[in-house]
């Protein structure tokens, strides 16, 4: 039903016909409002080291496995563009953050890039990339903008890549030990922290599909990272929870709705498994539910690289599950495809607008998946951590007109209200991304901002959707 028809029928039912809660959020065009989401909701802006930093080898920072990839197979990035420069936000961190205070928004969240703080990926700290952090910090807290922090968005020190990466099971040592600096150094002003940025996406594009770094196509290396990243989930929150007072300890997962247009048993089973791959594998063994294996049998491969004692170490109590979200999965059951045997229905067949990244706009997909994750009984609190879009921006005299984006930000966000009103606990929505950046594989053309960056001169530009976040923010 649309709010119109739902205006006709109240009319005709009489004025105590109240617009239910439900219907409210899902025709609330206009109409969202941030009180809607209570007053302890948090709102904020999502961000990560590689993406906007720049400044790739100042002050003692050593290559992280982007830069290695971007520089030595350029081909890797469709562009051919790198992160070397980005945002410039390393050098323009006090702009940037002066911006987020004007327009109102109350959090940001950012990476931290290992290979300023450790260029050799252990051992020797690199003051100048822990005095980087800290004036971005402080920065924060003088403009009262609280900072979140992502322990790990990505960038991996190439020196260790060099010894397998998340392949070699020394990783968790070597994650603890940079959880460890990094909490030690900013644990007594930030409370807020996130310890992977989805793990399916790094692990998967990065050793599995090749198309992220460190660019490999080897799934033997697949299966021991996920064990490996698994692992330091725990070992990382641990290491958290000892160094920073009051944490709040978190860690962000993609995840997307996963469907079928035809459902008979081959398909419903390709579904099946398919969700293993994109929600369940990394969530369910650090809740204490072991790896999924029943639902995916290749699973077994993933297995077999555990130790006595891993499966006590993988559970730890985080407080809360960070959501990221952008679409839906629809897929059709093709047994030839390793692992999962399915394959995506391209999101051109499903009837909706799609975004430059080729993704459908389905914002039912984000209440599906909040629902999901409740429903596991020991998540105590989900916060959406991403969601956004990249369409075709332009310029025109001076402005960025993005009303898809605006129109996608209240449809998903009307989605997000839906469920909260049902009863999930769920504590927040960051909008990815506070500022175009350098969008991985797909290099700077898929712009996600809020604010636009003009690359060549490194001017922001508020966009529409900015200022509709700022006003909505503001408003009561
Ligand atoms: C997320 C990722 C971000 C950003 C976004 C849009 O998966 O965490 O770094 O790239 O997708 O693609």
């Amino acid at each position: 039903m649309t709010r119109e028809e739902w205006l006709r029928l109240s009319a005709i039912l009489g004025a105590g016909a109240m617009i239910p809660n439900e219907l409210h959020a899902a025709f609330a065009d206009g109409e969202i409002k941030r009180s809607d989401f209570g007053k302890d909701f948090l709102w904020g802006t999502a961000t990560a080291a590689y993406q906007i930093e720049g400044a790739w080898n100042v002050d003692g920072k050593s290559p992280s496995v982007w830069d290695h990839m971007a520089h030595k197979r350029p081909g890797k990035i469709k562009t051919r563009e790198n992160g070397d420069i980005a945002c410039d936000f390393y050098h323009r961190y006090e702009q940037d953050i002066e911006l987020m205070k004007k327009m109102g928004i109350p959090i940001f969240r950012f990476s931290l890039a290992w290979t300023r703080i450790l260029p050799d990926g252990t051992g020797k700290v690199n003051q100048a990339g822990i005095d980087f952090y800290n004036k971005v910090i402080d920065k924060c807290i003088k403009e009262g903008v609280e900072p979140w922090i992502t322990c790990y968005h990505w960038d991996l020190p190439q020196t260790l890549e060099d010894k397998g990466g998340w392949s070699n099971r020394d990783s968790i040592q070597w994650f603890e030990e940079f959880v460890d600096v990094s909490t030690k150094a900013f644990g007594d002003r930030v409370k807020n922290w996130m310890v992977f940025n989805e793990p399916m996406a790094f692990t998967m594009l990065g050793y599995m599909l090749g198309w992220h770094a460190p660019g490999k196509v080897n799934f033997k290396k697949f299966y021991k990272s996920v064990h490996h990243v698994t692992m330091s989930h725990g070992a990382g929150g641990r290491v958290i929870r000892k160094n920073v007072k009051n944490a709040n300890v978190g860690t962000t997962f993609s995840c997307s709705s996963v469907e079928t247009l035809k459902h008979n048993k081959a398909n419903d089973k390709a579904v099946t498994r398919a969700d293993v791959m994109i929600n369940r594998l990394f969530v369910e063994p650090i809740l204490g539910m072991g790896y999924p294996v029943k639902d995916l049998p290749a699973l077994k491969h993933v297995i077999k690289h555990m130790q006595p004692g891993d499966e006590e170490k993988m559970k730890f109590d985080f407080d809360f599950i960070g959501v990221q979200n952008y679409t839906r999965i629809v897929v059709k059951s093709l047994l030839l495809v390793p692992m999962i045997g399915a394959i995506n229905v391209a999101p051109k067949k499903l009837g909706h607008d799609i975004t430059e990244m080729n993704w459908e706009v389905y914002p039912e997909g984000i209440y599906k998946v909040i629902k999901k994750f409740a429903a596991y009984p020991n998540i105590p609190k989900l916060i959406v951590t991403e969601n956004g879009a990249a369409f075709k921006d332009e310029l025109v005299n001076g402005e960025i007109n993005d009303t898809k984006r605006v129109q996608f930000l209240k449809d998903y966000l009307g989605q997000v209200l839906k469920a909260k009103k049902e009863g999930v606990n769920l504590g927040g929505y960051f909008i990815w991304s506070f500022l175009d950046n350098f969008e991985w594989a797909e290099g700077y053309r898929p712009r996600f901002g809020i604010v636009g960056v003009d690359f060549a001169t490194q001017q922001r530009i508020v966009k529409a959707s900015g200022k509709w976040y700022s006003e909505f923010l503001a408003g009561k």
